[in-house]
């Protein structure tokens, strides 16, 4: 089998960047991926095969593996090419030492692949749940139907116009300390990397992909932003407060006839929903250590206080975006679903990587086993 010579930059590149042929990356200057990495004109080379793998035959859309899902995987599973500088972040089941931000596509020890626990990627005509309008099913979903393959401003190259949308979704990120974002507009972007004083020491690969270096900062809208880029599939549990999907009002359940009829996710602050009387300030603001409080939308960038929480939850406070993989021997597959972030009575997530972590599974006698309601208390301490 032969591959054609990779081209490695020590340079770092900008999250969202990787994938983009050079002229469409910020610098202008640093090729990523080759298109002969991913396709073969002719299926051959040097009258040897081009498909990973070796096998003598041809795919459409003149790529080097049977699917789409194939092709990404040949990188993203286990880095299987053997690359370095920068190394292909694991999707799958991730061994490579960080704590995946998307999740896991497989459960590990064993590994499995729980479809009740991850996007269904692979298969075929898949209706989302909560989708509305026409467009459905998706013919095949793969990778693709989230990801834009070729790179794009986005971050992490998400597509613009998931599922059935009809206009752009914004998610930008951040490019540097000056505040520029990737979509060519100023600070606040959608995604932040930890640090903001020059260029984000986040950016590096591996690192950037980790999920405690990576922020949400600029609250949703209509147009913008992580609830309302899944509402391109999931349409009906995205929206904002007093829409008809969604109940509440702008200012949450003020407890005037404006209950929520599906949970708030992207512009209600945990500040109003202590004024309610429906979520707990000051508990929130005293969980320890500060990195098990779970993700939410950070407009201020800074840590809750008793007295001062604009915090909104998300999509991506209960849910991974890939799966919820990464569980540890013992934990039952059938209460195990949903992408969801669970949490256990030491503040350990379900996806924390490797079996020396002390996850304590959903399933076992311990007192501090984990539990989804672990993560509703953080807001709620009901
Ligand atoms: C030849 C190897 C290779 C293949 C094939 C490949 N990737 Fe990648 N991909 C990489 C590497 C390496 C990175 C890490 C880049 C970095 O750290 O800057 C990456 C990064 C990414 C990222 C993160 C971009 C960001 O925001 O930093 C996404 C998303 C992604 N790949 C999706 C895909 C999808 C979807 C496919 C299949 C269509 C695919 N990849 C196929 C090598 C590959
Ligand atoms: C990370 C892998 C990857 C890289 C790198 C890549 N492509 Fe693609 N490309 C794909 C996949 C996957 C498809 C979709 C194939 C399908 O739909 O069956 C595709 C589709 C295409 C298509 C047809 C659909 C379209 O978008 O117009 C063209 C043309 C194309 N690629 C050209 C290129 C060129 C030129 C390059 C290099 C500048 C390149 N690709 C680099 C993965 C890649
Ligand atoms: C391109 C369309 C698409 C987008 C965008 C999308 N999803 Fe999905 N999602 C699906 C489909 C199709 C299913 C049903 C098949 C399955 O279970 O994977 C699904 C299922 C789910 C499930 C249930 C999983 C299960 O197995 O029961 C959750 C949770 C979910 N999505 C959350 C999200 C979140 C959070 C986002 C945004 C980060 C998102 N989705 C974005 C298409 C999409
Ligand atoms: C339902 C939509 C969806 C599908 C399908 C999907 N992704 Fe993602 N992916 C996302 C989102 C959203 C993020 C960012 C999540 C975050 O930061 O928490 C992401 C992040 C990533 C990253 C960055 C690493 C990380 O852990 O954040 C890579 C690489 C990636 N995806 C590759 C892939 C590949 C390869 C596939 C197919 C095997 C795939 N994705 C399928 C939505 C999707
Ligand atoms: C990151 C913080 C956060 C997390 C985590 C969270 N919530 Fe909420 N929740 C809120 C906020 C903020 C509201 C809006 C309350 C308001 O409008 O006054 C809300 C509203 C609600 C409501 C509606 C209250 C009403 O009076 O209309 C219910 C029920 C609810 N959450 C249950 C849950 C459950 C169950 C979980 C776990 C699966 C959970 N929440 C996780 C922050 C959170
Ligand atoms: C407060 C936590 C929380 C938030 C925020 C949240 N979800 Fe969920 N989600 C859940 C739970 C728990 C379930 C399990 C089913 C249920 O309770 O309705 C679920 C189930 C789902 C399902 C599967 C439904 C099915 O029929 O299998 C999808 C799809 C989904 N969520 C998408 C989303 C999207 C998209 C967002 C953001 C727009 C979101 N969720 C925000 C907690 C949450």
């Amino acid at each position: 089998m032969l591959f054609v010579a990779m081209m490695f930059y020590g340079t770092p590149l900008y999250s969202g960047e990787y994938h983009a042929v050079k002229e469409k990356t910020y610098s202008g200057t640093t090729e990523t991926l080759v298109c002969s990495q991913c396709h073969t004109m002719h299926g051959s080379q040097g009258g040897s095969s081009m498909i990973y793998g070796g096998v003598d035959a041809q795919y459409k859309g003149l790529i080097r593996a049977a699917t789409i899902v194939q092709l990404c995987k040949t990188c993203h599973e286990n880095n299987s090419l053997g690359m370095s500088n920068p190394t292909p972040p694991d999707v799958w089941n991730n061994t490579l030492g960080y704590l995946a931000s998307a999740g896991d596509f497989n459960d590990r020890n064993p590994s499995t692949q729980n479809e009740a626990n991850r996007h269904s990627i692979d298969n075929t005509n898949l209706t989302p749940p909560g989708a509305s309008g026409s467009g459905w099913p998706i013919a095949y979903f793969s990778c693709e139907s989230c990801h834009n393959q070729h790179g794009n401003k986005n971050y992490r190259n998400l597509h613009v116009r998931p599922g059935n949308s009809s206009s752009d979704i914004t998610v930008n990120y951040r490019l540097n300390s000056t505040g520029n974002c990737s979509d060519g507009t100023v600070s606040p972007c959608d995604v932040n990397l930890v640090t903001t004083s020059g260029l984000p020491a986040g950016q590096t690969n591996l690192y950037k992909f980790n999920r405690t270096n990576v922020t949400f900062i600029k609250a949703g809208s209509s147009s913008r932003g992580v609830a309302r880029w899944c509402g391109g599939c999931h349409n009906d549990f995205q929206g904002g407060g007093a829409d008809t999907n969604m109940g509440g009002s702008t200012s949450g359940d003020v407890n005037t006839g404006t209950p929520w009829i599906r949970h708030p996710v992207r512009d209600v602050s945990i500040n109003e929903a202590n004024t309610n009387g429906h979520a707990d300030r000051s508990n929130w603001a005293g969980i320890t250590p500060t990195s098990s409080r779970v993700r939410a939308v950070n407009p201020d960038d800074t840590d809750p206080t008793s007295g001062n929480a604009d915090e909104e939850p998300f999509c991506l406070s209960c849910h991974y975006a890939h799966g919820g993989g990464n569980k540890l021997a013992g934990a039952d597959p059938t209460i195990n679903h949903s992408n969801l972030v669970m949490i256990d009575g030491n503040g350990v997530l379900n996806i924390e990587a490797s079996p020396s972590d002390t996850f304590i599974p959903l399933d076992s006698a311990s007192a501090s086993r984990a539990r989804v309601r672990n993560l509703c208390q953080q807001c709620h301490n009901q």
